[in-house]
């Protein structure tokens, strides 16, 4: 009984690594035209919050077609985009070859079975990308990067953040968005009923409160701990690592 849990968790996670596998595959060639107000806002405002140096250290998770990871790029920081999609690592290889970025690598892995040297970063950065993560997984990540990075080095989580109903902030949000889709009239009902499926049984999206970003950096160990909304459903999370630590 005792190794049943364990089991579970592992196939879980590999359920969930494969369907965003698959999902962002048959994506990459669209997302990275997906460029509505909001979320141009949230990824300007986490290049904003990193404070990264030129020659700065960074891993930039769930990368996509390297909107955050080409932007710190150009800034003279060195970046490792990691996607579990093959096509979105090619999509940003590409880009960064075309503007002549030689500081840009790209890595095909899931974010749940990478491993970096301890102590080898000044920045771990993440845009819409770990609400897709297992609550568990959510966890490791964060105290993972606290490994990963050096003394006074930054975490920025930018995301969809809100929980499932029990707080006003996240009715007010789950109202505004059912609003929107349902003045699209009949494709939209399909949307509302879709998404309400998938945000309710926590399948691809499985965003959680800002509040809860907080709690697992500072049982991490970081320091400095911000929230800052960005958009109604979004916000970002930094922390740093303490110079001791
Ligand atoms: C919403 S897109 C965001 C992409 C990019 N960060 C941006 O700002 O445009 C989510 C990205 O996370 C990646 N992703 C989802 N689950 C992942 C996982 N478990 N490991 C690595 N990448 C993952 C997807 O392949 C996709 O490229």
């Amino acid at each position: 009984m005792a190794s049943e849990r364990p089991r579970t968790e592992k196939l879980g996670r590999d359920l969930s690594i494969h369907t965003q596998r698959r999902k962002w595959q048959s994506r990459a060639d669209t997302w990275d035209r997906h460029n509505d107000v909001g979320m141009s806002k949230v990824a300007s405002m986490a290049v904003e919050a990193a404070k990264v140096r030129p020659g700065a250290d960074c891993v930039d998770l769930g990368c996509g077609g390297g909107r955050l990871a080409l932007a710190l790029a150009r800034e003279g920081a060195n970046v490792l985009g990691v996607d579990v999609s093959e096509s979105m690592i090619r999509r940003m290889e590409a880009q960064a070859a075309e503007e002549g970025l030689h500081s840009v690598r790209g890595m095909v892995a899931p974010i749940e079975h990478l491993e970096l040297p301890a102590a080898s970063l000044d920045l771990v950065v993440t845009n819409y990308a770990l609400h897709h993560l297992l609550d568990g997984e959510k966890e490791k990540v964060v105290r993972a990067a606290a490994q990963w990075l050096r003394p006074g080095g930054r975490l920025v989580v930018a995301d969809l953040m809100l929980g499932r109903g029990a707080a006003a902030r996240d009715r007010e949000i789950i109202a505004s968005k059912v609003r929107v889709m349902a003045r699209k009239g009949l494709p939209g009902y399909w949307r509302i009923a879709k998404n309400a499926f998938r945000f309710l049984l926590r399948i691809h999206e499985r965003p959680i409160t800002p509040e809860a970003w907080v709690a697992l950096f500072e049982a991490a160990g970081f320091t400095e701990v911000e929230s800052v909304p960005v958009v109604a459903e979004a916000a970002i999370v930094s922390g740093v690592k303490p110079l001791g630590g």
